[in-house]
């Protein structure tokens, strides 16, 4: 375990970023956002919910766990036998693999709504072709968004114009530059929960045929919110796309939409979908997925068979071991354990995120004491912030330990707080601000 904090990997970022545009190719694994300097940054390896670093050090994942992707842990031994058998029986041929037409039966028998099935690897990219198909289905151009949906041009037009609509979701004033401006105003945002502001929308702009949103972020639909948004859509014939890429297989097996008894009319699944393998889908229904054969959407690696494998693989281990249940309720317990501890050393802070997704924020100096915990926790040898995404490899003795360093690392801001700022004792810069999402 990490006795001490170590700054060698920064060199190596530092280095990095001379040679890559922003040092990687992922925002949230940027070590700024978690501790400048400090945090170990590169990985050798990864397993469960273990993670070393280049020399070697062992840490303990309570934080990103492959930013969402890994519910069954790192290194899964079940999907990595099935990976390594096709990967000696070929990845990649001039013939289709016949495992894309398997995994869609299998995620069309989890959405019943649904009849057709596209593949993407990434959840930019499986939101683009949702856009594509909806608009060529709806015949019209503009869109009401809420909530983050990758980088494609389509999604960051939202920002083109001086009001910066994204920043009510994400990092302020999200750069535009590249993104067409002939795009502007064709991006519409709303709030969660904010039907008014929804129907007025939609009422000035008769442009809309598409409404795409998160199911749920960090708090629950209110008043009917998700049933209402529906039947909006029926009245209006808007097509409505639910993107599930964070939200899907957590609390139910499948989309989060289920728990509400919501359908939409188009479905995006990425993230866990393949336990730490690239495979994404576009799950809809027919009359409007037919639509993508009146437009061009192919893509070489698409055709990849370990994404497929590795879907196929993951839904038979979460269906067998009805993962999304186990990691919902570690994630209740975190969520009350932590509510407890604050309040016993009288901490103001929102506690937030789906059940398996919990997350915290001070209401006051939040980025000095996240920074703070980051830091101690590293030192007992966590990856630790204000955000878990829980795996089923969080196993019960894990949690309990860690919500006891936990308690301990409150408990000693807190005796520092009562004599001395913080920041005295924060051994480098602050952390950066977060992709901040509000719905
Ligand atoms: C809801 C949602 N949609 C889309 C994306 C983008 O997915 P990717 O990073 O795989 O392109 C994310 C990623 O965080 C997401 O949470």
């Amino acid at each position: 375990m990490v006795k001490k904090l170590n700054y060698k990997n920064h060199k190596i970022w530092q280095k990095a970023k001379r040679l890559i545009p922003g040092g990687n190719m992922l925002i949230s694994k940027r070590p700024e956002l978690m501790l400048p300097i400090f945090w170990p940054t590169y990985y050798s390896k990864a397993k469960d919910c273990f993670v070393w670093d280049l020399d070697n050090k062992k840490y303990i994942d309570f934080s990103l766990m492959g930013v969402g992707t890994n519910i069954l842990g790192y290194s899964n031994k079940q999907i990595n036998n099935k990976i390594i058998e096709t990967v000696k029986k070929g990845n990649m041929s001039s013939l289709n693999c016949p495992e894309e037409i398997e995994l869609s039966k299998m995620l069309l028998s989890l959405n019943k709504w649904a009849d057709m099935v596209k593949f993407a690897r990434s959840g930019g990219e499986a939101n683009a072709i949702s856009i594509r198909i909806a608009r060529a289905a709806s015949k019209k151009d503009h869109i009401a968004v809420c909530g983050y949906h990758g980088w494609h041009d389509w999604y960051l037009a939202a920002n083109l114009n001086k009001k910066n609509k994204l920043d009510k979701y994400l990092l302020k004033g999200l750069k535009t530059k590249g993104v067409p401006k002939n795009l502007e105003n064709s991006i519409h945002t709303f709030l969660y929960n904010d039907l008014d502001g929804l129907k007025k929308l939609i009422n000035k702009n008769p442009k809309i045929g598409i409404i795409k949103m998160e199911v749920i972020r960090n708090f629950p639909p209110k008043d009917d919110f998700l049933k209402k948004v529906r039947q909006l859509c029926n009245k209006k014939n808007i097509i409505l796309i639910f993107d599930e890429c964070t939200s899907g297989f957590r609390e139910t097996f499948g989309g989060i939409h289920k728990k509400y008894g919501v359908n939409p009319d188009i479905a995006i699944y990425g993230k866990a979908l393949g336990n730490g393998f690239a495979i994404t889908a576009i799950v809809g229904k027919a009359k409007i997925m037919k639509n993508a054969k009146e437009t061009f959407i192919s893509s070489t690696f698409w055709s990849e068979r370990i994404g497929f494998v590795a879907a196929i693989e993951t839904l038979k281990f979460m269906k067998k071991k009805r993962t999304w249940l186990k990691i919902s309720k570690v994630g209740d317990q975190i969520k009350r354990a932590w509510a407890q501890i604050f309040k016993k050393y009288g901490y103001d802070v929102s506690i937030s995120g789906i059940r398996s997704i919990p997350s915290f924020s001070f209401n006051e100096k939040n980025k000095e004491r996240s920074t703070f915990f980051t830091q101690e926790m590293l030192k007992k040898g966590y990856l630790a912030g204000n955000l878990i995404f829980v795996s089923i490899a969080h196993k019960k003795d894990m949690v309990e330990k860690y919500l006891k360093e936990f308690d301990q690392t409150i408990f000693k801001m807190h005796e520092i707080e009562k004599k001395i700022s913080l920041k005295k004792k924060i051994l480098g810069p602050l952390k950066f601000d977060v992709f901040r999402r509000l719905n």
